[in-house]
């Protein structure tokens, strides 16, 4: 089975309360829940993984113990280069995704430091872009072997 990793970086936490207008009123463990449904009827195993810290999701990450990713870095998205280069490191694809679409908000947003090493970049459809990360994954690795 295709073992997926969902990466959640700095204040996804806070999903729900956070910015509501921007990023929906679903909970982190909410949207969670439904990825998990997802996966079972794709057949893909999945691990969630959400920090605050940088160092956190790197060390995360290093365990190596999936196949391919799905990370929504939030704010690193725009920072890290560290998180890129782990990305890179640990040889695993993943498929970036944001609820919101950072390329229509605040200039600071537009620099992008995982986008063109993504299999795939899905913006501005709230929780639902995980869903259709894990139908890219499902569609490119298959689910159940
Ligand atoms: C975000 C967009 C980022 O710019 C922001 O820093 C976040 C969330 C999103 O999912 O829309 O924290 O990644």
């Amino acid at each position: 089975m295709t073992r997926v990793l969902v990466l959640q970086g700095p204040n996804l936490n806070l999903l729900g309360s956070r910015e509501p207008e921007i990023y929906g009123r679903e909970t982190l463990d909410e949207i969670h829940a439904g990825i998990a449904g997802r996966a079972t009827e794709l057949g893909l195993e999945v691990a969630f993984f959400q920090s605050n810290h940088e160092g956190a999701l790197i060390d995360r990450l290093q365990l190596r113990d999936f196949d391919v990713a799905v990370v929504n870095a939030a704010g690193l998205t725009h920072t890290s280069v560290a998180l890129r280069d782990a990305l890179l490191a640990v040889k695993r694809p993943f498929v970036e995704v944001h609820l919101s679409d950072p390329s229509t908000r605040e200039p600071f947003r537009q620099v992008n430091f995982l986008h063109d090493i993504a299999l795939r970049t899905i913006v501005g459809l709230g929780a639902h872009g995980y869903h259709v990360a894990l139908e890219e994954i499902h569609a490119r690795f298959g689910g159940r072997t």
